[in-house]
């Protein structure tokens, strides 16, 4: 068998343990020439053992001077005997090779004779990764093994159906990889990807693009309550009751047709109750749909004695409560960039809305990519994750609605810490979280609609999205809690890979997940349209 032959021979199994196979290697040039260069033996490289009925596909972990050798070493080029640890990775029968099992159920026996194992080899066994053995296994060639020169067609399935995080410190090529994977994803499939870019660094990728506070806005009608108490921060009892009240009020406005303020001073309670019933699940319907515009004299006329069957005096005291919900209210909406943003005053015909983007890019069948640059949205008044947040619950509904069953979506969100697990709360009112990213990783498998989230900080995803996530691309990864994040989110994956985190190059990534029975250290390829994100440099002095 080939696989086996004498050719490829390089030592044998002198130890076995649950954690590595030890195994000695009689001639360090033996396995120089085996690799075909002149560097011996490498921590990384791959072999197969031959052990009775099975086989095994291990990699060299460690490599030491053999005790009782010549330890007086000379030079690299001597012959030396060798010992070496190998992590196991896959169980094979010898009768079908390139069929492995999906776990390491057995070991070798001492004595089992170790080969080099060729790329061509790691090749075949890297594309059984995620196969469904159907006809709808997608390969896309995303790099090659760090180790030698084993191309890696990755299953573009077994990568994205059960969500997908790039992550790594700054620099390590999240956003390349992010740009080669949805590049892969629009020349293999049929599939539409809608990307957030926060920094506004995919431009040059083919898209539609809508640049949210320039040539876009969010309708602030679709807001969500929660949404505009972020905003608003509406602070104590009085000032959450006037500010729900006058949000039914104007609603009820809109809802009879009507413009302006509801009035209630000195006015009976009938209409208005005529109106809530009828509309109760509209008025109730947890989303901004009223004319903000009018919502500080509507605070205003909120401000009044109660009874049962209507309103009274005007209450002073109580209006005076609300100075600094009403002095906010004004900021927001007359600030340009949250007027532009949310939409508060009349938009601009040329200024598309978010939605209606987001409805023609899934409706017409023309562009692959929507990507929506939240690059111009202000940080300030947590605008971009409520932004953020309030288009992934739309999306989330959409795929609650079944709109992405029949050809699914893959959302990618660069820089997600920028958006997620974000804590905008204060304990003076009950507060939603900002959870659509959760929502649609906990949810949207089954709807179609599949996550791709980069971030330099794995410890800022929710741990709820982490536990639903199901393949990794990890980078270059420094921060000791940001490794744990990993290690315990993968525990399948061999651990001893995750110590070549700290150490990989620009390009270079470990991919786990699920569906990989054993970790890939890959350099991925460059995307043909890399992301560009220009860094200001500083300027010596003349
Ligand atoms: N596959 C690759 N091949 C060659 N060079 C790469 C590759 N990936 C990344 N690089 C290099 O690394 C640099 C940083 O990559 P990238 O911008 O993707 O990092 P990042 O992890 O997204 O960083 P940040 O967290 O700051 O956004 C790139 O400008 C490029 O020079
Ligand atoms: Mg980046």
């Amino acid at each position: 068998m080939e696989l086996f032959s004498e050719e490829n021979f390089l030592g044998y199994v002198h130890e076995i343990n649950p954690q590595y196979a030890g195994i000695y290697f009689p001639s360090s040039k033996l396995i120089s020439k085996k690799r075909g260069d002149k560097n011996g033996v490498n921590v990384g490289d791959f072999i197969v053992i031959e052990s009775k009925e099975r086989g095994f596909l291990a990699r060299l972990i460690e490599t030491n001077l053999c005790d009782g050798s010549n330890k007086t070493i000379k030079s690299e080029h001597d012959d030396l005997q060798l010992l070496g640890k190998a992590e196991l990775l896959l169980v094979f029968d010898i009768t079908d090779p390139d069929k492995a099992h999906k776990t390491v159920f057995a070991y070798p026996a001492v004595g089992a004779k170790v080969y080099f194992c060729r790329d061509e080899q790691i090749e075949k066994y890297i594309k059984k990764f995620g196969a469904k053995d159907k006809e709808g296994d997608i390969y896309a060639s995303l790099g090659k093994l760090v180790s030698g020169n084993a191309v890696c067609n990755v299953s573009l399935n077994a990568l994205f159906q059960r969500h997908c995080a790039v992550v790594g410190t700054t620099g390590g090529g999240k956003s390349w990889t992010v740009s080669k994977l949805m590049e892969s994803v629009i020349s293999k499939t049929k599939n539409r990807i809608i990307l957030f870019d926060a920094t506004g660094e995919y431009g040059a990728i083919k898209s539609t693009t809508v640049v949210l506070g320039e040539d876009s806005y969010f309708p602030y009608q679709k807001l969500s309550i929660s949404d505009l108490f972020i905003l608003l921060r509406p602070g104590g009892e009085s000032q959450k009751s006037v500010l729900l009240e006058a949000v039914r009020s104007l609603k009820i406005m809109r809802l009879s047709g009507k413009t302006g303020t509801f009035k209630k001073a000195y006015q009976q309670r009938k209409e208005y109750n005529a109106v809530y019933e009828e509309h109760v699940t509209e008025i109730e319907d947890n989303t901004c749909n009223f004319d903000v515009n009018y919502l500080v004299p509507q605070i205003k006329e909120e401000c009044v004695s109660y009874f049962p069957e209507g309103w009274g005096a005007a209450d002073t005291k109580l209006y005076d409560k609300q100075a600094s919900l009403v002095n906010r209210i004004v900021n927001l909406i007359n600030t340009d960039v949250f007027n532009k943003l949310f939409g508060f005053k009349t938009t601009a015909q040329n200024r598309v809305s978010v939605i209606d983007a987001i409805e023609n890019f899934t409706a017409d069948n023309v562009e692959k990519i929507l990507r929506i640059s939240l690059e111009n949205v202000s940080s300030l008044f947590c605008a971009k994750e409520i932004t953020a947040n309030a288009i992934g619950s739309y999306l989330l509904n959409k795929a609650r609605n079944k709109c992405f069953k029949g050809s699914p979506v893959l959302l990618v969100v660069d820089e997600a810490h920028q958006f997620m697990n974000k804590n905008v709360t204060d304990e003076r009112f009950e507060n939603q979280p900002l959870d659509a990213f959760d929502l649609i990783a906990k949810e949207c498998r089954k709807y179609g609609l599949f996550l791709c989230l980069a971030t330099q900080m794995p410890r800022d995803i929710p741990e709820g999205t982490l536990s639903q996530i199901g393949s990794f691309i990890v980078h270059r990864l420094i921060n000791e809690r940001d490794k744990k994040v990993i290690e315990n989110a993968a525990s399948s994956a061999g651990k001893n890979m995750l110590s070549f985190l700290p150490a990989l190059g620009e390009g270079e990534a470990l991919f786990i997940g699920v569906d990989f029975p054993m970790p890939l250290l890959l350099k991925l390829d460059k995307p043909d349209n890399p992301p560009v994100y220009n860094t200001p440099l500083l300027s010596a002095n003349k």
